[in-house]
């Protein structure tokens, strides 16, 4: 399924990830910049935050967690209802088409 990671800047980059990888690790196995992953995906940073498209809010699962939106608050850009932890989005065949929004900064 493919993921398009928008860049603060508007680049955009469409990127085919395998099923069950999450979003996070599809961009640094891609070399994306704007997503750092830290942590590695164990919740435990918020360097792989994203702003899920508008259209995308529902089908990955809808807003972040408890757990997930309590790590949010120590982004360094500013939260929205549409940020998520990207290592926390898993691809799925019905989220072909993704499309995230990688804020200004992770620090
Ligand atoms: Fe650390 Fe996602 S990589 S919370």
């Amino acid at each position: 399924p493919a993921v398009t990671y928008v860049e603060f800047d508007g680049a955009a980059h469409a990127i085919d990830l395998a099923l069950g990888e999450n979003v996070m690790r599809g961009a640094l196995h891609n070399d994306l910049p704007g997503i750092v992953g830290e942590c590695g995906g164990g919740l435990a940073c918020a360097t792989c935050h994203c702003y899920v498209d508008d259209a995308w809010t529902e089908r990955v699962g809808g807003p972040a967690s408890r757990e997930e939106s309590e790590m949010l608050e120590s982004t360094a850009a500013p939260i929205k209802p549409s940020s998520r932890l990207s290592c926390q989005i898993v691809m799925s065949a019905e989220l072909d088409g993704l499309i995230v929004h990688l804020p200004e900064a992770q620090y």
